[in-house]
């Protein structure tokens, strides 16, 4: 079966330094797949290779069946895209972004209005574009992804930098899209972000995918690194491997009436990053 994105090995150089390595990737209908990595990944570049705006070194990609470099107008109806610095007019007001929006692509004036609500812009209506906070930029951003009611959305770092319950309304608004069936492609280097809204990731570090699958499974697949959290009454924490040589150490904790609580910690995506990498997500 076709995939809505496909990418067959991937390269990608700026000048002489390499920046995408043998990336392929694919991706099904109506699946939230993220892409994460640090800061210089290669992230955007590959959203820009996947939409059309860069042509790739090598490999080659599709997205909804058709070649990325051969996306024509009528494509870009069916792609919403949301990345920084992309399609926003600074001087024009929020309304007059969206209208100009929708006569580019032939759609009715009524759903400026109706895609402000949506976002919760509609009091922000005639604010320029340069003067919106980070969230309403987002919010923005969001309104002009979504206009086009797209099969596929591309949305590049969706909450990056933005407080915890603007972050939260927007990953409302991702999932109202999965419902329609959307499919979804984002970056992020938040994993708890990736971890609460993606089916599947791909964990990009300089260039390179390491891993790829199900959050959940990743975690699972490093599960040999699952701590001990122990919580002493004196207050101190103590950091124990969850294996039978903990057992004498808990023990005598148990029968001195130290120990206050016990917890055992499953590696998340950014272990496992880290224990792939040997470097943080979080740059
Ligand atoms: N137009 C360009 N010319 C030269 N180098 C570039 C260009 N665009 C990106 N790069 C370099 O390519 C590498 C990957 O950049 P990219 O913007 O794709 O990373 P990213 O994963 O999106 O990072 P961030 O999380 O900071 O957005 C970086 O080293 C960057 O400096
Ligand atoms: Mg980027």
């Amino acid at each position: 079966m076709t995939k809505t994105v496909e990418a067959r090995h991937i390269g990608h150089f700026f000048a002489q330094k390499q920046v995408l390595e043998d990336v392929n990737i694919a991706i099904g209908a109506g699946e939230v797949f993220g892409l994460l990595g640090p800061s210089g990944a290669g992230k955007t570049t590959l959203i820009k290779i996947l939409t059309g705006q860069l042509i790739p070194s090598s490999g080659e990609s599709t997205v909804l069946g058709t070649a990325s470099m051969g996306l024509r107008g009528e494509d870009h109806k069916q792609i919403g895209i949301m990345m920084d610095q992309f399609g926003l007019y600074e001087r024009l007001s929020c309304y007059d972004n969206l209208l100009l929006f929708a006569r580019i692509y032939g759609i009715p004036k009524e759903k400026v209005r109706l895609a402000l609500e949506k976002v919760g812009l509609a009091g922000a209506a005639g604010t320029a574009a340069s003067d919106l906070s980070k969230g309403m930029r987002s919010r923005l951003l969001l309104a002009r992804a979504f206009m086009t009611s797209p099969k596929l959305l591309f949305l590049d770092e969706p909450t990056s930098g933005l407080d915890p319950s603007t972050a939260q309304e927007i990953y409302k608004m991702i999932f109202e899209e999965k419902s329609r069936g959307v499919t979804v492609f984002l970056t992020t280097h938040n994993m708890a972000e990736a971890e609460k809204l993606c089916d599947r990731v791909a964990l990009l570090n300089e260039g390179r995918i390491v891993a790829h699958d199900e959050p959940k499974a990743l975690c699972r697949e490093f599960n040999h690194k699952k701590r001990l959290k122990v919580h002493l009454y004196n207050g101190k924490d103590i950091d124990l491997e969850h294996t039978y040589a903990s057992a004498e150490k808990i023990s005598s904790l148990l029968k001195n009436g130290d120990l206050e609580t016990i917890h055992s910690s499953e590696p998340n995506l950014e272990n496992v990053f880290m224990e792939l990498t040997g470097r943080s997500l979080a740059v």
